[in-house]
């Protein structure tokens, strides 16, 4: 059985694998873990069909097995590998649910995979989301019954769900539970919101192998990516087994790999906190890493921290290495008191040397991206305000038109506006009763998820880029510093958005030679493995990359901040701007600017809070952060990182 994963490392052999219960190997990215992963399941389709022998695969569908799936696609146009001997069987379908629906499990297949390869499509199984109820215990035991004749799973490959669940596995599920009907948790079906536009047309229920049929395949691989599942995956992997985490009955499978991306495993021990479980490379970061964290863990400030400290968590041969406590502490105190400015732009005529910023140019050309058209004041509306007020050139760059975050019943709102001002105005008859009546009655025809017109589109772009210039006027910025990039990327009308691409870097490559900008800021989501902030944080580095020799580029400082879900730890700032409670109000009346955001988004993700909210608790959070560690306190910061390219 070709277990390629398996030969990287032997669980066990490794002291700072101690804690870990299930084989586990991390990628620096997802795409590099996809890769191996499909390499290892061509190999053993190839195989099974050297031994004349069918290969039963168990697939998952979900963000995590998509690039696995594009990669074997590839493998079959252009390596020749083939599908004939392949039966799969996958986990779960939605119930009710049926198969021409654009989210129903079956349609997923085929465009990822099936319909792609030379599958013999008798031997695709997926649960039947059609069924009557009565029927669906049945099927069921039929579902467990083919898999059985054929041998059994060769193959189980898996995603995990913020729940833990492993299929539709939600916690509470038996170690022993078959093929069946669940009910959904509701953290589920907030994650699949997205595809469904509105949770409440999430179904509850769905049809799912059990975590009994999952540990009976002979090999299990599980996928990872993204710091979203950090949580869950250490969980899993160094938690007791419970059926809370019903993935954690895999520590008992004997043939289990859990891939990682470098995100997904951050908070597993050894990447965590490696000087619990082994002796560590004290890089700069590394130390400011645990500091911060014993001072979490201790309740002190850094000041107070003393040997003993240290030399009870794992830290004596870093107290050696300096000589004492003392030294490391006034060490880290001072790199994060000079991490605090009020000028975010740099202070004219000061020393700059322990400044995060240059003070000269003292009039700087400052370019803030932003993902949609919300996020330049969400994330770092106060310092966007200081650096407008302290009297630099800001410009904004909205990257995409967020369109399709806008409800449809605005839409009818405005195209109403839009004729009843025609009509007062006396400029009626070019069309806006018309279009005011087509788009009410597309809006009311359209299926659920299905694409909106580009007229519908349109209207809801304008919407959005209305909002972001109320909110830049309210800053004090003039309409020649707004500029809409309407990146090509984002522009599919559904939620998947296609990967960036050249035209998309040509936009940035010539909005920024155009501004020469001395400071440029972009939202830093590193990892989000399927966000809109990625896709335009990866089209920035390109940009930069092609202009890295240009002079004022290479003079140009890149500040990250974080988008909306989440904020830097300590250690990663390098750069916090103080807000006083009337600048955070103020910060909030720009975000309130956005109107088609407030009070209930279309994608408002995991956290029940609105976009104000979550700004405001992060950046007090991050100030009572500063406050702890023994540094001066303030209301509220917000936070950068800068990027070195
Ligand atoms: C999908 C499935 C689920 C997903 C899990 C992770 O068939 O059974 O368990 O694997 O919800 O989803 P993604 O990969 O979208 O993060």
């Amino acid at each position: 059985m070709p277990e390629i994963l398996i030969k990287h490392s032997p669980l066990g052999l490794r002291e700072e694998l101690r804690f870990e219960k299930i084989h586990t190997v991390i990628f620096p990215k997802a795409y590099e873990g996809s890769m191996q992963v499909a390499r290892e399941i061509a190999a053993l389709i190839k195989e099974k069909e050297a031994h004349n022998k069918p290969c039963v695969l168990g697939l998952a569908t979900g963000s995590s097995p998509t690039t696995v799936y594009n990669e074997l696609v590839r493998m079959h146009k252009e390596e020749g590998l083939s599908f004939k001997n392949v039966h799969t069987f996958n986990l779960d379908e939605y119930y009710p649910m049926q198969p021409n629906s654009l989210q129903s499990y079956v349609r997923f297949m085929d465009e990822f995979l099936f319909n792609h390869i030379d599958i013999d499509r008798a031997n695709i199984h997926i649960p039947d989301g059609t069924l009557q109820t009565e029927e669906v215990f049945d099927f069921c035991q039929q579902y467990e019954q083919q898999i059985t004749n054929l041998g059994g799973l060769d193959l189980q490959v898996l995603g995990i769900g913020r729940t833990g669940h492993i299929g539709f596995n939600e916690p509470g599920s038996h170690p022993n539970s078959g093929t069946r009907m669940v009910t959904l948790d509701h953290i589920t079906r907030v994650d699949a919101a997205d595809d469904f536009i509105e949770i409440d047309n999430v179904p509850r229920k769905a049809i799912t192998m059990g975590v009994g049929s999952i540990m009976k395949a002979k090999r299990v691989i599980l996928m990872a990516w993204g710091e979203g599942k950090a949580s869950i995956i250490a969980k899993t992997i160094e938690g007791k087994q419970n059926d809370l985490v019903p993935a954690t009955f895999l520590q008992n499978h004997a043939n289990v790999t859990f891939v990682l991306d470098e995100a997904a495993s951050a908070k597993l021990t050894r990447v965590n906190t490696p000087w619990l479980v082994a002796s560590c490379t004290w890089s700069e970061y590394q130390i400011k890493r645990a500091v911060v964290w014993l001072c979490q863990k201790t309740g002190k400030p850094i000041l107070k921290l003393t040997d003993r400290d240290y030399n009870d968590n794992g830290m004596s041969d870093l107290v050696s290495a300096y000589g004492s406590s003392y030294e490391i502490n006034i060490k880290m105190f001072n790199q994060l008191q000079h991490t605090i400015t009020g000028w975010p732009g740099g202070k004219p005529n000061a020393d700059d040397t322990n400044r995060p910023e240059r003070a000269e140019p003292a009039h700087k050309r400052v370019v803030i991206f932003s993902p949609h058209p919300d996020d330049d004041v969400i994330s770092m509306g106060g310092t966007f305000i200081r650096l407008h007020d302290q009297g630099h050139e800001v410009h904004v760059g909205y990257q995409t038109s967020g369109n399709i975050a806008v409800f449809d019943d605005e839409v009818i709102r405005f195209a109403d506006f839009n004729k009843e001002l025609n009509k007062f105005l006396g400029v009626e008859g070019v069309g806006t009763s018309d279009l005011y009546e087509k788009v009410k009655k597309e809006i009311a025809d359209k299926q659920l998820g299905e694409q909106d017109s580009t007229e519908v589109r349109e209207i809801k772009s304008l919407i959005r880029e209305g909002e972001a210039k109320a909110a830049c006027r309210f800053v004090g910025l003039p309409e020649s510093r707004m500029h809409f990039l309407n990146m090509p990327f984002y522009e599919t009308g559904k939620v998947k958005k296609d990967p960036f691409g050249s035209k998309d870097v040509k936009v940035l490559v010539d909005f920024l030679r155009k501004i020469k900008p001395h400071q440029i800021y972009a939202a830093g989501d590193l990892s989000d493995p399927h966000g809109t902030h990625r896709v335009c944080l990866d089209a920035i580095f390109a940009a930069i990359k092609e202009m890295k020799n240009d002079y004022w580029m290479q003079e140009c400082y890149v500040w990250l901040y974080r988008g909306a879900w989440q904020e830097w730890g300590i250690e990663d700032i390098d750069m916090t701007v103080p807000l006083s409670p009337d600048e955070l109000r103020k910060k909030r009346k720009a975000i309130f600017k956005h109107q088609s955001q407030k009070d209930s988004a279309v994608f408002p993700g995991n956290d029940a809070r609105e976009f104000w909210q979550r700004s405001e608790d992060r950046n007090t959070d991050t100030a009572k952060q500063y406050d702890k560690l023994g540094l001066a306190e303030y209301e509220a910061m917000e936070a950068f990182k800068r990027y070195k390219f």
